[in-house]
């Protein structure tokens, strides 16, 4: 167990924070370098166990991708040769974009891969990857009457697709671009509301077919990936804990350096301007990799008085992730907030729905569940109490956020999961009190 903050913690932020890159990309500059045909160079990677998953399960298959580190030079094995039937499980961890997209690729090898994680993982519903797989010709088997890890790939030969998919969700869009990819065969995927596009453009910079067209994503296949150096940015789902922590301040500002910043990725930064932040947006004289998307940094001002705000389904696909941190910024809101359209988060490494109101309410905050969502009064209230992360490293993080500030007295039975994103996060969290 472990006291975040006591009473009285400092109120003002100062100087500047560089988070560690962009999960989702780290993830893909790992996968797509392994894939290419020639030498890539990758610097700036997450050094985190999400990606430790990634490149385990690439070398189980036979890819060879050295040690993550800061600057890494991967030699690609093109997208069949040399790979071989793992030997055992595929160890994913907790990371569900791992397993997802991996999933796709195994589809088109001819033997079979079971995928493995740890208890938050095996919960998360996975027939929803499985059944676009199964229509490519693979077959995937769960335990009786289960849905979750461990799942059995049989891979094989695939047909093309043409498949609406029921959730928004990069990670099954991609799981079908990468079993087209990998497979030989043309895939083309309907989202019901547009995902972040990591795959489509870092798949397109290396020589790939890829278009989107009136909602639908389609790959036409080529027989190998050119090789590409890629500079990951810093993850806007980090930066957002920062961008909270600075408007939690009662006075001060904080840098936020070197965030990708993407239309599919900025639902945080907008919904937050609506609650009345000051933010300073400049342009980093840097590019994004494989894609016009910007680089800026933040400026976030402390100071402001938060209003209440409402978040519909348009403002969920691009904030998916940093939900729980405005949730829990809502607690420090003028007013009522309400977050609807938002059942995803029922299945991600927590249920994070009932996960933030039972720990708002563990510390004195007013809040109450939705189906789809959650509702949650503002205070001005000290607020003391207990929270559990249920293992969720963004659920951690939002309540380490909060129990940063003045007049919060709150412990944390799982400090250490933020090593699934953000090894470094509490050092950072202390640095940037004044
Ligand atoms: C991700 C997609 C999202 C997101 C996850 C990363 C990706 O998941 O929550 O953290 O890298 O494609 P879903 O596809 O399940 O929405």
């Amino acid at each position: 167990m472990a006291a975040l903050a006591r009473t009285g913690a400092s109120d003002a932020v100062d100087g500047a924070v560089r988070v560690p890159g962009d999960k989702s990309i780290s993830h893909r500059a790992l996968m797509f370098s392994a894939f290419a045909a020639g030498t890539s160079r990758v610097r700036g990677i997450l050094q985190s166990d999400d990606v430790h998953a990634t490149a385990r399960v690439l070398r189980a298959l036979g890819w060879s991708v050295p040690e993550v580190a800061a600057q890494m030079t991967i030699a690609g094995g093109g997208l069949v040769s040399g790979l071989r039937a793992p030997r055992a499980g595929l160890d994913c961890g907790n990371s569900g974009t791992t397993t997802r997209l991996m999933a796709g690729v195994a589809a088109a090898q001819p033997f079979a891969s079971t995928f493995e994680g740890d208890a938050s993982l095996s919960r998360r519903p996975m027939r929803r990857v499985a059944a676009p797989l199964e229509a490519m010709g693979a077959r995937v088997d769960f335990l009786e009457g289960r849905d979750g890890l461990p799942m059995t790939v049989h891979g094989g030969a695939l047909r093309s697709v043409s498949w609406e998919l029921p959730v928004a969700s990069a990670q099954l869009k991609s799981a079908i671009l990468l079993a087209g990819l990998c497979g030989g065969v043309s895939v083309r995927v309907r989202e019901p509301a547009a995902t972040r596009d990591h795959t489509e453009r870092m798949l397109a910079a290396r020589g790939v077919s890829v278009e989107s067209v009136g909602g639908w994503v389609s790959l036409q296949p080529t027989d190998r990936l050119v090789a590409r150096d890629v500079d990951v940015p810093g993850d806007p789902s980090s930066a957002a804990f920062f961008v909270a922590r600075a408007l939690l301040a009662g006075e001060g500002s904080l840098r936020v350096e070197r965030v990708l910043h993407s239309p599919y990725r900025d639902g945080f930064l907008r919904v937050v301007q609506r609650m009345g932040a000051r933010i300073d947006m400049h342009r980093d004289a840097g590019d994004a990799p494989d894609a016009p998307d910007a680089l800026v940094d933040l400026v976030v001002h402390g100071g402001t008085r938060l209003r209440a705000v409402q978040v519909g389904r348009d403002d969920v696909t691009a904030m998916i992730d940093e939900i729980p941190m405005l949730a829990v910024l809502a607690a420090r809101a003028e007013g009522t907030t309400e977050v609807r359209g938002a059942e995803e988060l029922r299945v991600k490494e927590s249920d994070r729905i009932a996960a933030v109101v039972s720990n708002l309410r563990a510390i004195g905050v007013t809040a109450h569940e939705l189906p789809d969502g959650l509702v949650v009064e503002g205070t001005d209230a000290p607020l003391e109490g207990h929270v559990l992360a249920h293992a969720d490293h963004r659920i951690a993080m939002a309540f380490g956020v909060l129990g940063a500030t003045r007049d919060c007295r709150i412990t944390l039975d799982d400090p250490a999961c933020v090593s699934v994103s953000y090894p470094d996060f509490w050092a950072e969290l202390q640095r940037v009190a004044r």
